[in-house]
């Protein structure tokens, strides 16, 4: 199963300088949570920050310009090469952004797991639209964090 992983505010940002625009634990837990088990596929800059939880995971980092290794992950030039490393792990696959990987992998992903958050943040990076490729809702979780209301869903295709 390829899963496609991310949380967006309202307007659909993800991202800003590197980072993301927001610190919720819950949906930060919720992550890592989720992604235990599994083998990460990530682009170069995701990782710069999520580096330190590399050593606890198997990830896979989408590079083309970088020279030389990554701590702690795999590294692959394509998300081809990367989805063919990680079949061989026999594990649940997740992507786990950035932008251009996301739009990438939509078609082929089995789900999408997305956490809208009710607020609006500052940043430069946006997900793509999802609506017409994951149409079907299987879960909805709502919560709240610091009167931000979130909603955890999973989505399908039809
Ligand atoms: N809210 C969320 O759930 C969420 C999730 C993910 C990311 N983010 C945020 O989004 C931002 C990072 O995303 P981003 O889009 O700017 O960058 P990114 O995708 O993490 O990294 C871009 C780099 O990844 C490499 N890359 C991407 N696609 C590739 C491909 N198909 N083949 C080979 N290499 C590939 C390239 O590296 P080289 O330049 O080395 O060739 C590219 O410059 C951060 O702010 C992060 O916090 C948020």
């Amino acid at each position: 199963m390829i899963n496609i992983i991310v949380a967006c505010d309202r307007n659909k940002l993800i991202g800003h300088k590197g980072k993301l625009p927001w610190k919720i634990e819950k949906d930060w837990n919720y992550f890592l949570n989720k992604t235990k088990d599994g083998i990460l596929i990530m682009g170069r800059v995701c990782f710069e920050d999520f580096e330190s939880y590399a050593a606890s995971r198997e990830v896979i980092v989408l590079s083309k310009a970088h020279s030389g290794s990554f701590k702690n992950a795999h590294r692959c030039y394509s998300l081809i090469e990367a989805l063919h490393l990680a079949r061989k792990s026999k594990k649940e696959i997740w992507i786990c952004g950035g932008k251009k990987v996301y739009q990438e992998a939509m078609p082929i992903a089995d789900r999408l797991y997305i956490t809208l958050i009710d607020s609006n943040f500052e940043g430069d990076v946006f997900f793509p639209d999802w609506q017409e490729t994951f149409p079907r809702e299987i879960s909805c979780i709502e919560s709240q964090e610091n009167k931000i209301k979130l909603k955890f869903l999973i989505l399908s295709k039809k």
